[in-house]
């Protein structure tokens, strides 16, 4: 592989969701940890996990406070610079922004998380189809905000998923950017990927792995109820701790977003035809080897 060179910020995004210009005035301290994702590959799991082990298992670490999605239009940058200045712990900071976006410090730990980009949809069919006014509300009515609004889907979740691989992202943003971005630069030892399908199979191994990443020690006697709290059945039981705001863009509480936590529930609806369309699209878009690593078989 070609040397990699540290990536620098190349464009802006903006949309309804987010701004990455955020991120040009963002003050790096050297341990910060950023958690990246597209959107619904376990961004909220892994943030649960980093808190875990920066606080050593501790039951109420507010991590949707504490871990801001700092490109987020809502609250405005300044409000979250002040919060994350104001932290005193090691801080770990949420985007859903491409490689390219995203400005970077050659001293902070970097996380992505992927996840197989049907069962993205399928995840990110149920946030959008429960969402109340309020979600429509922030995404629709936020100052600067570029883009037609987000309406609330019509169809049924196949035609959903089709929109999204017909038109890369729709409504939303591009995946294949997104994932392609950060496979690109996988050799940086900043850098740790991690897939939503290895969380599942090996939770203690993975909570392992990011913290020798993060050069956290584990203490053995704490270890099991760190991994305790980030077990989908207490985190469901949580929600509202996790979630974001608590779960209030969702009528029916925090428990939408900490949904399932199951991969394949596409298998039912798509058809032999859409599979290969998607798979296809994974090998245009990532590779060879990019695809086999999103398709975790
Ligand atoms: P589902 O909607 O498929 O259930 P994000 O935080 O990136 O928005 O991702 C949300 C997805 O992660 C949801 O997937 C949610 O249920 C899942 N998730 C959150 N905590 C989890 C856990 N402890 N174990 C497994 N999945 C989890």
């Amino acid at each position: 592989m070609a040397a990699i060179a540290w990536p620098t910020k190349t464009r802006e995004l903006h949309n309804h969701h987010f701004d990455s210009t955020v991120w040009n005035d963002f003050r790096f301290r050297d341990d910060d940890v950023v958690i990246a994702t597209y959107a619904k590959s376990g961004t909220t799991w892994t943030q649960q996990i980093v808190g875990q082990l920066i606080f050593g298992g501790a039951e109420d670490v507010a991590i949707a406070e504490m871990s801001p999605w700092l490109d987020l239009r809502v609250p405005p940058a300044a409000v979250k610079y002040e919060a994350l200045e104001a932290q005193a712990h090691r801080r770990f900071i949420k985007t859903h922004l491409p490689v390219d976006a995203l400005r970077y410090s050659p001293a902070a730990k970097y996380i992505y998380i992927v996840r197989d980009g049907r069962d993205v949809v399928w995840s990110m069919y149920n946030h959008h189809a429960n969402a109340n006014a309020l979600w429509y509300q922030v995404l629709n009515d936020t100052p600067g905000r570029v883009g037609p609004p987000i309406e609330p889907p019509t169809g049924d979740i196949r035609q959903y998923f089709l929109d999204w691989l017909d038109r890369d992202g729709h409504p939303f943003w591009s995946f294949w950017d997104n994932v392609r971005s950060w496979w690109d630069i996988r050799a940086l030892p900043n850098l740790l990927l991690v897939h939503y399908a290895d969380l599942k199979r090996d939770l203690p191994g993975s909570m392992r792995q990011i913290a020798a990443f993060l050069d956290i020690a584990i203490d053995e006697d704490r270890f099991p109820a760190q991994v305790e709290h980030c077990t989908f059945a207490w985190m469901k039981a949580n929600a509202a701790r996790s979630a974001p705001l608590g779960g209030v863009f969702w009528d029916g509480g925090a428990e939408v977003f900490i949904h399932k936590g199951t991969n394949g529930r596409w298998t039912d609806a798509l058809t032999a035809d859409d599979i290969r369309r998607y798979e296809e699209t994974a090998l245009a878009r990532l590779g060879a080897e990019g695809a086999a690593w999103l398709a975790n078989g």
